[in-house]
């Protein structure tokens, strides 16, 4: 079977020329390089992975999330506590593409998951989707989350890039999906078929509001309408669902955890950090919103 590298469609993030999978000089088995035609050449990672953010186009040493946040967030997300968010994206995917009247059926279809962290949607969403029909590529500004990501599957497409100058062509993915991760409207509407859709996933007002209430003086609501102000020079709102589910959290680690895998951690002083992490358990719940987009003609 073809590498998934060879079915790759990406584009240089230096000349936006497409990238061809190059063999090593010494070996036909094994593929290390992406390249362009003006010999800009990006290497493929041992553990899999294409690293397409070059040094002068970095603005810190590490982008993204870092190792601690990648680890709770992999260690949280393990236990299954955030699934119904991941089962609810499945599903609508899935519906969405097996829509008879849509001419999303063409295969290979590209699917993008746009700042995927350590890759839990995206494995998640691969088990249910037919390898032959579709291309899935998870996307991640942050090194060591593609790293992590990496191991979780060898049949995605892994990149470290940055979603403000994302490495895919023109008019070229069917679905690009997002789990509280940034999104740039203008550069999800490029690289989106006219025929493409949007999903998101974000937090509802009351996500975490018991965890929330443990660290804030005043819990501020969060804008539920936010996301599809900020989407609609680009994007038409299809559809909304919310999604609802209690979250025990039984073990204290899991407390720290699930705290250390937001920003509310960097909010958080020691005393609260301390108080939080002697507590042994905790009722919170999950309150997210999925959302659908098509692009605007
Ligand atoms: C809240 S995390 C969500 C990760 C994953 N979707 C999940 O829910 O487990 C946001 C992710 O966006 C990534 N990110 C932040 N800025 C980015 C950028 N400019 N381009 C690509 N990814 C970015 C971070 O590194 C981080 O992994």
């Amino acid at each position: 079977m073809t590498s998934l590298w060879h079915r790759a469609q990406l584009i240089c993030p230096l000349c936006q020329q497409s990238l061809v999978a190059a063999y090593p000089a010494d070996s036909k088995s094994q593929i290390s390089t992406m390249s362009c035609e003006n010999r800009h050449s990006f290497d493929i990672g041992k553990s899999g992975y294409l690293h397409l953010i070059p040094v002068q186009n970095k603005r810190s040493k590490e982008p993204g999330d870092n190792k601690d946040m990648i680890a709770a967030r992999k260690r949280f997300l393990s236990k299954g506590y955030y699934q119904p968010i991941s089962s609810a994206l499945n599903t609508i995917i899935t519906q969405t593409m097996n829509k008879p009247s849509s001419d999303k059926m063409i295969s290979p279809q590209q699917f993008l998951d746009l700042g995927c962290g350590e890759g839990y949607y995206t494995a998640r969403l691969k088990e249910q989707i037919n390898p032959e029909h579709f291309l899935l590529y998870g996307m991640d500004i942050s090194k060591a989350a593609i790293q992590q990501a990496a191991k979780r599957s060898k049949d995605i497409i892994w990149l470290v890039a940055n979603n403000k100058q994302i490495p895919m062509p023109d008019q070229s993915v069917d679905l690009i999906f997002s789990v509280f991760s940034p999104i740039i409207p203008k550069e999800c509407h490029r690289i989106l078929k006219p025929q493409g859709l949007l999903i998101t996933a974000t937090t509802e007002s009351k996500h975490l509001l018991s965890l929330r209430s443990l660290i804030y003086e005043e819990v501020r609501d969060y804008d539920n309408e936010k996301l599809e102000k900020q989407l609609s020079s680009h994007f038409n709102h299809q559809a909304k669902e919310v999604i609802r589910h209690s979250l025990s959290l039984t073990q204290p680690e899991d407390v720290l955890d699930l705290l250390q895998m937001t920003p509310h951690y960097w909010r958080t002083n020691t005393d609260k950090r301390k108080q939080l992490t002697a507590l042994s358990s905790l009722e919170t719940e999950l309150v997210v919103q999925l959302q659908v987009f098509a692009p605007r003609s």
